[in-house]
């Protein structure tokens, strides 16, 4: 296993965001976690990147704890994220907002600055990725809502990072510009480990191999996205909060 809680559990005053939650992603697996608002999802997220510290239990990456790592830490192990509230440097190029997410990763090699050309080169390929090549000299503020997302993950991206944890990668966005992160998570599949928020269906369908259900900060059901389309319990929650 990749990464792997265990009875995981936060609390937030008197709410229990996380409650015992034992959840396994499999190295190189996509994962989507959904459920309704307030389900625990982002605290999730955060957790694992130690942005959260848990109330009890344990995470632990390749078998080693993380749980009392600061995030800074935990990004050098690996992880890194793109998270809903978009963390690009608006009045920098689009090209220096992924250099810099290439200097967060490479941190030693802009200090003995010995390394330029390799750096140029992971940002190209960052660019490419994230199909902004012909916009790398733009300030990040000019780009469309869909193209910031993009770079968002672009700057996890240029960590290369073993673990990639989106939140809500498509909310907000248009059909087409959903569809271009789609295409984007598509060439990464296979490649990186994904887990995924997402409430978008048609994206968590065709995307996800497992997906996870959180209800309430536990895990409701998990599955494939055909078990999970057809779990009654599932069902239910959406339902009921749908209509
Ligand atoms: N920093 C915080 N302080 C206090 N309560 C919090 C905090 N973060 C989350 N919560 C509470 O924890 C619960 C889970 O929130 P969380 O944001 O993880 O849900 P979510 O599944 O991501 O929901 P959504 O689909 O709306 O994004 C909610 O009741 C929320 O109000
Ligand atoms: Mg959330």
């Amino acid at each position: 296993m990749l990464l792997t809680t265990r009875n995981l559990t936060k609390h937030f005053g008197g709410v229990a965001a996380i409650q015992g939650l034992d959840f396994q992603v499999d190295a190189l697996e996509t994962r989507a976690v959904i459920g309704p608002n307030g389900a625990g999802k982002t605290t999730l997220l955060r957790l694992i990147m130690g942005e959260l510290t848990p109330t009890r239990g344990e995470i632990f990456l390749n078998g080693q704890p993380i749980h009392h790592l600061p995030s800074h830490r935990i990004a050098r192990l690996g992880i890194a994220k793109a998270f809903q509230i978009p963390q690009i440097f608006p009045s920098l190029t689009v090209a220096q907002n992924v250099q810099a997410g290439v200097g967060h990763g490479l941190a030693s090699l802009w200090l003995n600055g010995g390394r330029q050309a390799q750096i140029r080169e992971r940002v190209a390929q960052v660019l490419d990725q994230i199909h902004l090549a012909d916009k790398a000299d733009l300030p990040a503020s000019e780009l469309a809502h869909g193209e910031q997302k993009r770079l968002e993950i672009g700057l996890a991206l240029a960590q290369s990072p073993q673990l990639l944890l989106l939140d809500e990668p498509t909310a907000g966005l248009s059909h087409a510009e959903t569809d271009e992160i789609m295409q984007l998570i598509r060439s990464l599949q296979g490649k990186t480990t994904l887990v995924m928020v997402e409430h978008d269906m048609r994206v968590v369908m065709s995307l996800a191999d497992t997906i996870s259900v959180l209800h309430f900060g536990q895990l409701l059901a998990q599955g494939t996205p055909q078990e999970i389309r057809a779990n009654p319990k599932v069902q239910e929650i959406y339902l009921s909060q749908h209509g």
